[in-house]
């Protein structure tokens, strides 16, 4: 498919450099297991780049702690911006260091912004680009990611996928060559993650009873960034609240935007806590009874922990999880939330089934089909 070239590290073995680029808090689940399976091979060297898109310890360091990620061989430190300016600012910053590098490939997981700085890049400067996570499509080009995912799977020389929704878009698209459907390096931390959680205190500190509350999360700017939506979610969540405590940890964008709009008061019904680390999050998404969420991560997530979840958005670019019974896709429609809620409470769903290679082996599967190719 391709063939780097390779460098000669003592003159005795031939080594490939993968350099990574993460930044956001879902990244850091999704490189995880790959760093951990890039480990195993004596013959590859990893170099991991954090862009800095997220900087607060517990949307970034909390997890490279948690999940035992190698500290970042260096940060770039950009953090917020305008889309474009902190997209610009992580590409100039990633080309001084991919040029300095000189990886075989970069590698670049989910989509979010850093996913997007690091394609550019690496194709600017003809470097073999992998992506993780391709495929996905919400078709809603309102959203950021969206223009992402096209953008870095048009540039991608290997696309491994999570569903065959995925494959089918990419075929869709013209993209057929170096697409490999492999399963959720998501699901993987997950599952290698679920025994580590259990001794979390998270529901002794936040006072909850298991099976007795609902987890929300909610940052999208198609949620947070009007203020007649937002207030429209917060009320319609605040009725929820009647019936079920609703456990919130908010994003740094929601507060802000909750703030700016003069919301604060509406958060009142809601036990609000501060976005948390990885396994306090698990350990809670657990034990709820039902999870309120507007993250692609989380519907998947859910989906395996068995946790029904409504999906606050009007479309999902994971529709697997809906087919296997995961999740309900509401919008921010007020009639369609309460009456969803109200049938996971009160009725008896099936359990979900369980996606496609979404077995704790998809780093595995990865790093096997890159070495393949190299
Ligand atoms: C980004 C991703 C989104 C992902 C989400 C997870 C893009 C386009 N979006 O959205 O796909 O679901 O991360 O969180 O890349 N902030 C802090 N501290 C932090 C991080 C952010 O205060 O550590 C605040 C800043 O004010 C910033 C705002 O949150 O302006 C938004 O952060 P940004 O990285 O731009 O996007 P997210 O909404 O987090």
């Amino acid at each position: 498919m391709f063939s780097p070239t390779f460098l000669y590290s003592n003159q005795l073995s031939l080594v490939m450099k993968i350099l990574s680029v993460v930044g956001a808090r879902p990244n850091f689940m999704k490189i995880a297991p790959i760093a951990d399976a890039l480990k195993a091979h004596e013959d590859v060297t990893h170099f991991l780049v954090h862009t800095g898109q997220h900087y607060d310890e517990n949307m970034s360091k909390l997890f490279f702690d948690e999940l035992g990620i190698p500290k970042p061989d260096v940060n770039l430190g950009v953090g917020a911006g305008s889309q474009s300016q902190q997209t610009a600012e992580m590409m100039v910053e990633l080309e001084k260091v991919m040029i300095d590098q000189k990886p075989d490939l970069v590698l670049v997981v989910g989509d979010c912004n850093s996913a997007l700085a690091g394609a550019i890049v690496a194709s600017k400067l003809h470097i073999k680009l992998a992506h993780i996570e391709a495929g996905l499509r919400s078709f809603n080009w309102q959203m950021p990611e969206e223009i992402n995912r096209i953008v870095v799977d048009k540039l991608s020389n290997l696309l491994f996928t999570t569903e065959h929704s995925a494959n089918e878009n990419l075929k869709k698209e013209g993209i057929t060559e170096g697409v490999h459907f492999v399963g959720n390096v998501m699901i993987d931390t997950l599952l290698n993650s679920l025994e580590k959680a259990e001794s979390s205190k998270v529901l002794e500190a936040l006072n909850l009873e298991a099976k007795n509350y609902a987890v929300l999360t909610m940052h999208r700017p198609g949620n947070v960034d009007k203020k007649e939506v937002l207030e429209g979610l917060l009320d319609t969540l605040a009725e929820i609240s009647k019936n079920i405590k609703i456990v919130f940890p908010i994003h740094p964008r929601t507060k802000k935007m909750v703030e700016q709009f003069g919301l604060t008061e509406k958060l009142n019904s809601l036990q609000l806590t501060e976005p948390l680390g990885y396994l306090d999050f698990l350990k809670l998404n657990s034990n709820a009874k039902i999870i309120l969420t507007d993250s692609g991560g989380i519907q998947e997530e859910s989906t395996i922990l068995k946790v029904p979840c409504v999906t606050l958005r009007g479309e999902t670019e994971r529709p697997v999880t809906v087919e296997v019974g995961g999740s309900v896709v509401v919008g921010q429609d007020r009639g369609k939330i309460l009456s969803a809620v109200d049938t996971f409470l009160n009725g008896t769903a099936p359990e979900p089934g369980v996606p496609e290679l979404w077995d704790g082996k998809a780093a595995e599967r990865i790093v096997g089909e890159i070495i393949k190719n190299a």
